[in-house]
């Protein structure tokens, strides 16, 4: 059995979605996979910071944000040894306070899960954090889509050098596995792109004006599930989509993409009316990922386009997604997601714990 000492960044809806997930799951994790998961601390931009060297109760800590608490009612600092700021002044400070304390304790068992909103100028703090904990010698799990779509190449090389975990699969298609099922499962296959629907408010939306309903709807039916980005033109405008194909590009052709070099259209263009008339034709709208390797060039598109009826993208509704892996020995190989949400983003979390507990010893 080996205990993992976890330390959050961020804590909104996945970040506490994910800790109780971890509480539902405890006694598995312990059977199956010989893990125990501490958290040992909470980092928030507006809910204040709680740090504990003895484990925090992260269920306990969720109310108390969902209640409108401060998390510094449960703060700790006299239980890390040496000295430590009252309330640390940024990410990267907790980050690395936290991992000098649990690294005296047990080496190499800190991981920091990574799930602050996406910045899409930048990728930041995000990448900021990532850095930070594996400078630190902490592994790293985020559902954040920042560090592998604006800097995956750098991370993924720092993660290497230093012997870390550095896990991302919650950033595409929730908790369905791509990432892992690639790197786990398709060795020696060549990918030499991929197509798909990876958004599912907009997905949600189309499926709602097909059906005769208001865009406004449909659109508040998703915040309220918690399912669109905190500001939610970055779905509507494809920006949140260009982030996960950018990812996708890097992690699985080897591109050097950020969101902002696909070419990307959102849903502006695209009225109840004008989706109905295509529907009307037998065809459906559909907002399109895709990316192509040509030679040394990777390049990415996202756009909203008219799919006939019976390709497998056109028959996804509401929050579904797919994506299509298009491969060299395999020819495609689809993955479709049915089922969508919060608890399968933190469940992508609680999956890459996993995938990292995999490559430690046992203890
Ligand atoms: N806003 C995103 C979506 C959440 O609608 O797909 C999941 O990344």
């Amino acid at each position: 059995m080996i205990t993992l000492d976890l330390a959050l960044v961020g804590f909104g809806h996945v970040g506490r979605r994910f800790v109780r997930l971890l509480d539902e799951r405890a006694e598995q994790l312990r059977r199956e996979h010989s893990v125990e998961c501490r958290v040992i601390g909470i980092c928030t931009r507006r809910h204040g910071t709680a740090r504990n060297l003895a484990g925090l109760d992260a269920r306990a800590a969720a109310s108390l944000v969902e209640e409108g608490g401060s998390l510094s009612a449960i703060d700790a600092p006299d239980s890390m040894p040496g000295r430590l700021a009252a309330v640390p002044p940024d990410g990267p400070t907790f980050i690395r306070d936290l991992a000098t304390a649990a690294h005296a304790r047990q080496h190499g068992r800190m991981v920091v899960v990574e799930t602050t909103v996406l910045d899409i100028t930048a990728g930041q703090p995000a990448i900021a954090h990532v850095k930070t904990a594996l400078e630190s010698d902490a592994h790293v799990v985020t559902a954040n889509k920042g560090p592998a779509a604006f800097a995956y190449q750098e991370l993924d090389l720092l993660a290497r050098g230093a012997g870390r975990g550095f896990y991302f699969e919650g950033a595409v298609m929730d908790g369905i596995p791509i990432f892992n099922l690639v790197r786990e499962t398709l060795p020696a296959v060549k990918l030499t792109g991929f197509r798909g629907v990876v958004n599912s408010t907009t997905n949600y939306i189309i499926s709602a004006m097909e059906d005769g309903r208001e865009f406004d709807e449909a659109l508040a039916e998703m915040q309220a599930a918690g399912i669109a980005e905190a500001d939610p033109s970055l779905d509507v405008d494809g920006w949140d989509a260009a982030a996960k194909t950018a990812a996708l590009a890097n992690v699985l052709l080897g591109a050097r993409l950020t969101p902002q070099d696909v070419d990307r259209t959102g849903l502006a263009d695209w009225s109840g009316a004008r989706i109905r008339e295509v529907a009307a034709a037998g065809r459906r709208v559909k907002l399109v990922a895709r990316a192509r390797r040509e030679g040394a060039t990777v390049s990415a598109v996202v756009g909203a386009e008219e799919l006939d009826a019976a390709d497998l993208l056109a028959t996804l509704r509401e929050q579904q997604n797919a994506l299509v892996l298009e491969t060299d020995v395999l020819g495609d190989v689809a993955i479709v997601q049915l089922g969508g949400g919060l608890t399968q983003t933190a469940y992508a979390l609680l999956s890459d714990l996993v995938a990292l507990r995999r490559t430690l010893p046992f203890a």
